[in-house]
């Protein structure tokens, strides 16, 4: 029951390697620490410091006896995907490239794919469904659905299966306050949020007030990072039962203004976080959330943790026990 973990030593791959492991299954995690940290790796994983596009996958996943494989390595910053898309064509177009054709070359027959809400670009309809128009906005978007497109077309003609999994907002950390997220630089709405309650920056910026929503502030679906790990668990079994290829949404269903994060940021830490109101962030829609309900119908997925205060008071706890992140001591 050996699973291949691409990106397993970053944000949702650390958490998804502990799902694996209580599911029964053996995490191996390939990282190029380019984003990750070997410090959120369980003692006893198997780790190899490598690149997805490296050849000798092939005879890692042949002598590990890979049955499946979980790929989150990739860059996954929009703005820095309009700034520097080269990186993110070469990272995650190629390196999958590289990395699905190792599986195929190693008979590796299951991939779940880390995909992303942002395939859908401005949404015509929310909830957004699976079956919504594909128009990214960004290049990060539009890379992960050119591998969205390699994976089907690989599925179609060779044979193999996979699932896609089109997040939503995730945050939050594991309860337990041992691993979370670390982004370096970070640009995430609550993180940042966070980071202004314990002063570690000034305040918060709102990216603007303008949006059509119920206070002008954008809404998003924010799930619970565990709340993925699982979904990641479910969809593997169902491929290894014979499942055949799917793409699903991840979200909880629920949409959060700016303002509501903040404001319940608020109440979770007992800070009056200060605020300040900006100009809007080019590309972002108003309104993303996610309809689930495929997955739900499918799998039997439901979203378990992704309350917002609960999600806000996990990411708490992992930013004060671990102010500077996995380098904290
Ligand atoms: N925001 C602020 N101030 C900040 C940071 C963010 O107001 O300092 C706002 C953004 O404008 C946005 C919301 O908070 O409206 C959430 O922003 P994030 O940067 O946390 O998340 P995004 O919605 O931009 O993007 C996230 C992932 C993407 C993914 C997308 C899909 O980072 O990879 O969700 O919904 F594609």
């Amino acid at each position: 029951m050996n699973i291949l973990v691409t990106g397993g030593a970053g944000y949702i791959g650390s958490h998804t390697v502990r799902a694996l492991q209580q599911a029964g299954y053996t995490p191996i995690i390939v990282d190029n620490l380019s984003r990750g940290h070997v410090e959120s790796i369980p003692e006893g994983v198997t780790f190899y410091n490598m690149d997805i596009a490296d050849p000798k996958l092939v005879d890692i996943m042949k002598d590990h006896h890979i049955i499946g494989v979980m790929h989150f390595a990739a860059h996954s910053q929009v703005g820095e995907s309009m700034v520097n898309p080269a990186i993110y064509y070469e990272n995650n177009v190629v390196g999958s490239y590289h990395l699905i054709e190792s599986a195929r070359t190693a008979g590796v027959k299951h991939f779940v794919f880390s995909s992303t809400a942002a395939v859908y670009g401005e949404p015509e309809v929310v909830p957004i469904r699976e079956d919504a128009p594909l128009h990214p906005t960004n290049v990060y978007g539009r890379t992960k659905l050119m591998i969205e497109e390699m994976l089907s077309d690989y599925s179609a003609i060779y044979g193999s299966t996979y699932v896609a999994l089109r997040y939503f907002n995730a945050a939050g950390a594991d309860p337990s306050g041992t691993i979370g997220e670390d982004h370096h630089p970070e640009t995430h709405l609550i993180p940042l949020v966070l980071d202004a309650a314990r002063g570690k920056r000034e305040h918060i910026t709102v990216f603007g007030t303008d949006y059509n929503t119920a206070d002008g502030t954008c809404v998003r679906d924010y799930i619970h990072v565990n709340d993925l790990a699982a979904a990641h668990v479910l969809a593997m079994d169902y491929l290894r039962k014979g499942g055949e290829s799917q793409v699903f949404n991840l979200g909880s269903g629920n949409g959060f203004s700016v303002k509501e994060i903040i404001e319940t940021a608020k109440e979770v830490t007992g800070i009056d976080i200060p605020v300040q109101y900006g100009d809007r962030r080019a590309g972002d829609p108003g309104t993303l959330i996610a309809s689930s309900e495929k997955i739900k119908n499918l799998l039997g997925w439901d979203s378990k943790f992704s309350n917002v205060a609960d999600v806000i008071k996990d990411a708490w706890k992992w930013h004060t026990s671990h102010p500077d992140g996995f380098k904290s001591k």
